[in-house]
């Protein structure tokens, strides 16, 4: 334990104090403004506060082998990182970096999955609902939740800010943590989840039962709205999204479709339930969302254009994804020494 310390003091001195966050986003599909909310807002807004890792999980991405193109790949997984940063997350304050730049994860991984239960990876709602899509499952499919407690416990977070559909991924942490922990003695903390109050689960805009998702945004148009989106494609996506045949805007009572534009409303605008309430009285559905409309292509513009730019100086992004892998490895690999050590190899 103390040696970590260490490894955080040569590191950043100044915040040592400060508690860790890691969280990440898979390289897969387009990103959505459900993984804004629910996720990269949150990241941003608390930077200040904890020391963070924010990493690309692209080797998660290759649990479902058959569906990738490797230069795709490549280039997605450059683009999420630079989504992090158009989003806010400051590299300044935060280490950013791919998951495939620091090996020491997939060593984690090995020595955790010999501590997991093939049960408890079974019973992963994720694992069930993917696994009878595929005609073959792949082991990597499986071992999911082992290589995401590995990319957790490596940093020893204290805490990883999610989406709601990711809650059971941080139990089974949590599960084989105490597992190695007792096995082993005590070593890694418990990571807390970090949710939204409200937005931790944005729904389909097309169907508000489904939660909004990479795979089906990619597929469907009016699904989602995604952040590179333009204001048209997004003005069609929000006018044309389900709600009912009432017309009523109130939080507690609203159906489910006008309960995912109320709620998208108060995150992206920062105003209370009952301002909100008060704004739209006796205005309509076709207000919200008119209002709604204005504020997502207000909130994308700007993370649209600093994509850009960050993509157009591809020396700038991978030097800033050289120096953050360089300084997550300083910690991962000693937690690695430090694992290696008490379990014997
Ligand atoms: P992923 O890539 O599916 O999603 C990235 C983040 O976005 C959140 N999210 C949502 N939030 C609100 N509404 C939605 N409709 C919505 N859809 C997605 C997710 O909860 C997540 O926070 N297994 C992870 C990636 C990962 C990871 C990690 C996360 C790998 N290692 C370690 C945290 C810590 C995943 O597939 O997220």
């Amino acid at each position: 334990m103390s040696v970590i310390v260490q490894a955080q003091e040569t590191l950043q001195p100044e915040i040592v104090s400060k508690k860790t966050v890691l969280s990440g986003i898979q390289s897969t599909g387009i990103l959505h403004i459900g993984n804004y909310v629910g996720a990269l807002s949150l990241w941003a807004a608390n930077q200040s506060q904890y020391n963070n890792l924010f990493m690309v999980a692209n080797l998660h991405t290759l649990t479902v082998p058959e569906a990738l193109n490797p230069t795709e790949l490549r280039r997605k997984s450059r683009e999420v990182a630079a989504l992090y940063i158009a989003c806010g997350i400051d590299p300044g304050e935060s280490i950013i970096f791919l998951q495939s730049d620091v090996p020491a994860h997939t060593y984690l991984a090995w020595i955790l999955g010999c501590c997991t239960p093939v049960g408890w990876l079974e019973r992963m709602t994720q694992y069930k609902v993917k696994a009878a899509a595929q005609e073959t499952v792949g082991s990597g499919l499986l071992n999911y939740p082992t290589l995401q407690a590995a990319d957790i416990l490596i940093y020893k977070a204290n805490y990883v800010p999610v989406g709601d559909d990711q809650n059971q991924h941080l139990e089974i942490t949590r599960d084989i943590a105490q597992r190695f922990n007792h096995l082993f003695g005590e070593y890694f903390p418990l990571p807390e989840t970090l949710n939204r109050r409200s937005g931790a689960r944005i729904m389909g805009l097309d169907d508000p039962a489904q939660k909004m998702s990479k795979s089906i945004a990619a597929k469907k148009q009016g699904h989602a709205v995604a952040l590179l989106d333009s204001p048209a494609t997004i003005k069609k996506a929000i006018m044309g999204a389900v709600t009912d045949a009432g017309g009523e805007i109130q939080f507690a009572t609203a159906s489910p479709g006008v309960k995912n534009l109320l709620v998208l409303y108060e995150v992206l605008s920062g105003d209370s339930q009952s301002a909100i309430e008060a704004h739209f009285a006796g205005k309509g559905y076709g207000a919200l969302k008119r209002e709604l409309v204005d504020l997502v292509v207000a909130t994308l513009q700007p993370i649209q254009d600093k994509f850009y730019k960050l993509m157009d100086d591809e020396q700038g992004l991978n030097e800033l994804l050289s120096a953050g892998a360089a300084k997550a490895s300083l910690i991962a690999n000693q937690t690695v020494a430090d694992v290696r050590q008490l379990v014997g190899v």
